[in-house]
């Protein structure tokens, strides 16, 4: 069978990268979480004290940084310089400065490169905010998922909640809503939904429902 590119993309928290998990696991296809690359600059620029608003300091830092996705059970494990990032790149202060560290034009010029470079053997599902229109332009599957924002923070509130963390949905609204911002205003590559990309909102289905829509699709173009 043949082996297709699929992007997903969309707003912050809106389960994409739950449902690239499950159909990369499913298709046997590589997962790459662009967001995980994204976080894991932004814990190595506030590790070293690097201001986030310095272009060329924080492009800097990438240079000395490779991350790697390993493939595991639960997922995928993120590694930055061999550092087991996994969990950190979800904490708050991490969130709640990406979409600076993401903005930056030489930032985004070698994430692109290094996440084409991940998706040239094989099926491979990336999921991002620029996928469909800037890293995988010819992707032969383009979704982009929607929920309200209300829907998307409780999502990540009783996520949260199921693991022990504490979380404050008022917030995680605010959050989730000023990073969607930052994302669709930046000027290189924000967040939009491609021309030939196909929409799935999802906020009254489960993810079973996602998945199963999205397997649809692929069906369709093997
Ligand atoms: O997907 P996730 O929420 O982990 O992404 C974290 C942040 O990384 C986004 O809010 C955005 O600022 C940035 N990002 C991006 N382009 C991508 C993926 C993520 O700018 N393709």
């Amino acid at each position: 069978k043949q082996q297709i590119s699929v992007a997903i993309d969309g707003p912050a928290a809106a389960g994409k990268s739950t449902v690239a998990k499950i159909l990369a696991e499913y298709y046997s296809y590589i997962y790459i979480d662009t967001g995980a690359m994204y976080r894991a600059l932004t814990y190595a620029v506030l590790t070293k004290q690097v201001d986030i608003e310095n272009e060329s300091e924080v492009a800097e830092v990438l240079s000395t940084v490779e991350i790697d996705l390993i493939p595991a059970e639960q997922g995928q494990i993120v590694l930055m310089n061999e550092e087991n990032v996994t969990d950190v790149i979800r904490m708050s202060k991490v969130t709640n400065n990406v979409s600076i560290v993401a903005r930056h034009a030489l930032v985004r010029e070698e994430m692109v490169k290094r996440q084409r470079e991940l998706a040239t053997s094989g099926g491979v599902v990336m999921d991002g905010r620029d996928i469909g229109t800037h890293v995988l332009p010819q992707a032969e599957l383009k979704v982009f998922l929607r929920a309200s924002v209300d829907e998307r923070a409780k999502r990540r509130h009783d996520e949260n909640l199921s693991k022990g963390y504490l979380s404050d949905f008022e917030q995680l609204k605010l959050e989730i809503a000023n990073r969607d911002k930052l994302d669709s205003e930046r000027e290189i590559a924000p967040l939009r939904k491609a021309n030939d990309a196909i929409e799935i909102d999802t906020t009254s289905l489960s993810i079973e429902d996602v998945v199963e829509k999205i397997k649809q699709l692929i069906e369709e173009r093997l």
